[in-house]
């Protein structure tokens, strides 16, 4: 029951965890790339405003200049292109050129070649005696080394991030250990108080019973009044000492230790809790049936798996009204047993089903339907059910009725 607890509590950590370290490292990745964009664009415009001052002129007309040392331009990818006032080509220096046109409304210009795009910056070139613009110097390098340098820069950080989380997974294993440890403890002493208080309020309850039942065998002696309130002791004694054998053997069955291992037919345990509860059948003139072909075996404790379709049993016939139809079914699929106690009952909502295993919970218009009970019923049915490697299901609709299904291993 804690382990999952736990679990659930590491799976919340590590997703708020993850979810920040996700936003840390887009943010580390938009500010670097911006950051590396600009400093590429900044450093064309350099390359080209040192190439157009360098820029002769050749008759009115740009002269292209083969002095510019072209090797440095391979070594680092980038490339020369002049063109004239009116945008066309005269000569170009380097590779990595683009094909695009002259664009004259933009200065930077991108163009996917092959496997990597190229960029390029646009800059006039003047005339430095009279001011004139003499053609456009276009300056553009591959971006090849620009996207290695983000790929690397990836690869950082998503290992940073997987190996944070890995380790900040250990650590959470660690904390939720420790931070479960207490409450362990404390639910622990819980069970140990339940379990001991019960256990010790069962002598005096059974003093208390035995001595009414004393007195009231001789209500000659005493006034009418009297025997009136020994009867109530006497039911108020009844329904504590339920209570307390109830507690007790939910303290017990928690702490946890398998059940004996005979085998036990299921068919035989339905058909005797059926004829056990004729009388309330007739009384209420449900209609019970039970589609119980062949004998079904289980292993397991007899009279905790009697408890278990017992209190399934009285809950259906206790929450139909009177004239419904209550069906008990049984199925065998594979190596699974199953068990379902369908009623035509009041039903509850989906809300209610969430609680319906709880301890002590009872639903409202179960409490006005019938008084009696103290909503331990169905704790004590599960927590025997799962005693025996089982699962105990249900499914109901306010107003339509509920099924509840016990799911046990076959031997
Ligand atoms: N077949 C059913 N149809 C409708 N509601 C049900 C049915 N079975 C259980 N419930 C709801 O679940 C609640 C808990 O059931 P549970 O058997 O644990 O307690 P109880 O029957 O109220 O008391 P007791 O401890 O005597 O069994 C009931 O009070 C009722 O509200
Ligand atoms: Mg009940």
């Amino acid at each position: 029951m804690f382990q999952k607890t736990r679990y659930q509590l590491l799976l919340s950590y590590l997703s708020v965890f993850a979810a920040l370290l996700g936003i840390f490292a887009l943010a580390v990745r938009v500010v670097f790339t911006t950051n590396l964009s600009q400093k590429f664009t900044e450093s064309l415009t350099i390359l080209g405003e040192s190439a157009a001052a360098e820029a002769e002129l050749d008759n009115g007309h740009l002269k292209v200049d083969n002095d510019f040392p072209i090797n440095e331009l391979i070594i680092r990818h980038q490339a020369l292109q002049w063109f004239d006032p009116q945008g066309h080509p005269v000569g170009q220096q380097g590779q990595y050129t683009l094909t695009l046109p002259l664009s004259l409304n933009t200065d930077v210009q991108t163009e996917q070649t092959g496997k990597f795009s190229i960029r390029g910056v646009t800059l006039p070139v003047i005339n430095n005696d009279d001011g004139s613009l003499i053609g456009y110097v276009r300056v553009s390098q591959s971006l090849e080394e620009f996207h290695e340098t983000l790929a690397q820069l990836d690869w950082g950080l998503g290992s940073g991030v997987m190996i944070t989380l890995a380790l900040s997974s250990l650590g959470g294993l660690w904390l939720t250990r420790k931070a479960m440890q207490p409450i362990e403890q404390s639910f622990q002493r819980l069970k140990q108080f339940t379990g001991d208080a019960s256990h010790e309020l069962r002598s005096p309850l059974m003093a208390i019973t035995t001595n009414v039942e004393v007195a009231l065998e001789y209500p000659e002696g005493m006034r009418s009044t009297d025997a009136k309130k020994f009867n109530a002791i006497a039911n108020a004694a009844d329904q504590m000492t339920r209570l307390t054998e109830d507690l007790l053997l939910l303290a017990r069955n928690d702490q946890v230790q398998s059940p004996l291992q005979e085998t036990v037919n299921l068919q035989e345990i339905l058909h005797k809790l059926v004829e056990l509860y004729q009388p309330q059948v007739d009384a209420k003139e449900i209609n019970l049936r039970i589609k119980s072909t062949k004998p079904l075996y289980v292993l397991g404790d007899a009279v905790q798996l009697t408890r278990v379709f017992a209190n399934l049993m009285q809950n259906a016939l206790q929450y139909t009204p009177t004239g419904g139809l209550v069906e008990i079914q049984t199925n065998q699929v594979d190596w699974q047993l199953y068990v379902s106690v369908k009623d035509t009952g009041i039903g509850m909502t989906p809300e209610q089903l969430q609680h319906v295993f709880d301890r002590f919970w009872r639903a409202d218009q179960a409490r006005s339907y019938q008084s009696k009970g103290f909503g331990l019923g169905l704790a004590i049915a599960q927590s025997l059910v799962q005693n025996h490697g089982g699962l105990l299901t249900v499914t109901s609709q306010l107003g339509v009725g509920s099924c509840f299904t016990v799911r046990l291993p076959a031997p």
